[in-house]
C-alpha cells in the first residue's frame, strides 16, 4: 500500500489521529505527514481537517479499498494465480495502467483497482465517470491460452461474471444488454471494456476493465450521459467495495479458465438467462445493411442474432437501442 493510501486508511474511521501517532505508524516525520495530508486534500472530495492539539480527522468517514481485505475474500488458489493485486489512490485509467505494465513485460496475471480515475475509459471512446472513493474501477490482466482470433464472446462472459457476482449481493433482476452492459430496470449498473494484446497465432493477453456503480455521488448525475443506477440505491444499504471487487474476481477467474477450453459456446445457457434484448424490437447503429430488427439471442461466437423480414443476421458489433413504445415482439 502506498503511504497516501495507508494514511487514508488510518483516517477513514472519521476519528482524530495525532500527527505524532500517524508519523510512528507510517515510519516518517510529522512534517512528512503534514505534506501527505496536503496531497490527499488535493485529491479527496471530502477534506481532512487539522485541529491544534487533537490532530487530523477526515470530515466524512469512508471505507477505502484495501488489498488485504480483498485477498481475504479470495480462495487461496487465486492468490497463487495472481502475480499482482494493487490498489491505487488515483490513476488515469486502470486499463491503461495494466497495458503499460504489460508493455514493459512486468505482468502476467494481475489486478489493479483505483479510488479514482482521471481519464476513465468507456466503450466507443466514451468517458467513464470515476469519482473518488465511490465505485469500483478495476482491471484484470489475464494471460489467455488462446489467440485473439479465438476470443469472440469473451466480453459477454465477463458481463455474465459481473452479473453473477451482483446476484450474490441480492440484485436478482440484473440483466445484460448485448454485448456487455450490465442493467437493472433499463438503467446501467456496470460496464466492461475489454482490450486484447498479442501476436496473431500465439496466446494473447486480455485486459478486462470493469466499472461498477456502487455509490455514485449525487452531484455526478448530470455528468453521466445515459440512465444509470448504483448498488446502494438498489440494496438500500452500505456496500463493501472490497467484497464487491473480490466477488467479481471469484466469478470471473474460473470463467476465464473455462473460456480457454470451450470458448463462448460453453456460456450460452447463462447468457440466455440474463439476455435483456431477447425478443425486443431494436434499432442498430453502425451497421451498413441492418438498422432495425428483433433481437433473437446470440450464436456460439457471442454475435447478436437479429431477425428482420424473416431473415436472421449475426451482428458482431454495433450500438443497440431499444425502440421505444414497441418493446415486446408481437408474432
Ligand atoms: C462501458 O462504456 O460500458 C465500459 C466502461 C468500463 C469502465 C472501466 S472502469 C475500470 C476500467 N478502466 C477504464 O478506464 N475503464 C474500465
Amino acid at each position: 500500500m502506498t503511504d497516501l493510501l495507508l494514511l487514508l486508511d488510518y483516517l477513514s474511521d472519521g476519528q482524530f489521529h495525532s500527527g505524532e501517532d500517524l508519523a510512528v505508524e507510517l515510519g516518517i516525520t510529522r512534517t512528512a505527514i503534514w505534506k501527505k495530508i496536503q496531497k490527499l486534500n488535493a485529491i479527496l472530495p471530502v477534506k481532512i481537517i487539522s485541529v491544534h492539539s487533537k490532530g487530523y480527522k477526515i470530515k466524512n468517514p469512508l471505507t477505502v479499498l484495501n488489498k488485504n481485505r480483498i485477498l481475504d475474500y479470495l480462495p487461496a488458489e487465486f492468490h497463487s494465480q495472481l502475480n499482482q493485486l494493487e490498489v491505487l489512490l488515483e490513476c488515469t485509467s486502470t486499463n491503461q495502467y495494466l497495458l503499460e505494465c504489460l508493455e514493459q513485460n512486468q505482468l502476467k496475471n494481475g489486478v489493479v483497482l483505483a479510488e479514482t480515475q482521471t481519464q476513465g475509459r468507456g466503450r466507443r471512446g466514451r468517458y467513464w465517470v470515476s469519482p473518488f472513493g465511490s465505485n469500483i474501477y478495476m482491471s484484470l490482466s489475464w494471460q489467455m491460452g488462446i489467440s485473439i482470433a479465438e476470443m469472440a464472446g469473451l466480453s459477454l462472459v465477463v458481463a455474465i461474471s459481473v452479473a453473477k457476482a451482483l446476484q450474490k449481493f441480492g440484485i436478482d433482476d440484473v440483466m445484460l444488454k448485448w454485448p456487455n452492459d450490465v442493467y437493472v430496470d433499463g438503467r446501467k449498473l456496470a460496464g466492461i471494456l475489454l482490450e486484447l494484446r498479442g501476436e496473431s497465432n500465439s496466446p494473447c493477453s486480455a485486459i478486462i476493465g470493469i466499472g461498477v456503480n456502487v455509490n455514485m455521488p449525487e452531484d455526478m448525475a448530470d455528468k453521466i450521459d445515459q440512465p444509470w443506477i448504483d448498488m446502494q440505491q438498489l440494496l438500500k444499504k452500505q456496500v463493501n467495495r472490497n467484497k464487491v471487487a473480490a466477488m467479481i474476481l471469484n466469478e470471473l477467474i474460473p470463467r476465464l479458465q473455462q473460456f480457454n477450453k470451450t470458448g463462448f459456446s460453453g456460456f450460452m445457457n447463462e447468457w440466455e438467462q440474463l439476455d435483456f434484448l431477447a425478443g425486443k424490437v431494436i434499432n442498430i447503429e453502425g451497421h451498413m445493411q441492418l438498422s432495425e430488427g428483433v433481437a433473437s439471442g446470440v450464436d456460439k461466437q457471442g454475435a447478436l442474432l437479429v431477425e428482420y423480414k424473416g431473415q436472421v443476421q449475426a451482428l458482431y458489433s454495433g450500438e443497440i437501442s431499444i425502440r421505444p413504445k414497441n418493446l415486446i415482439r408481437h408474432n
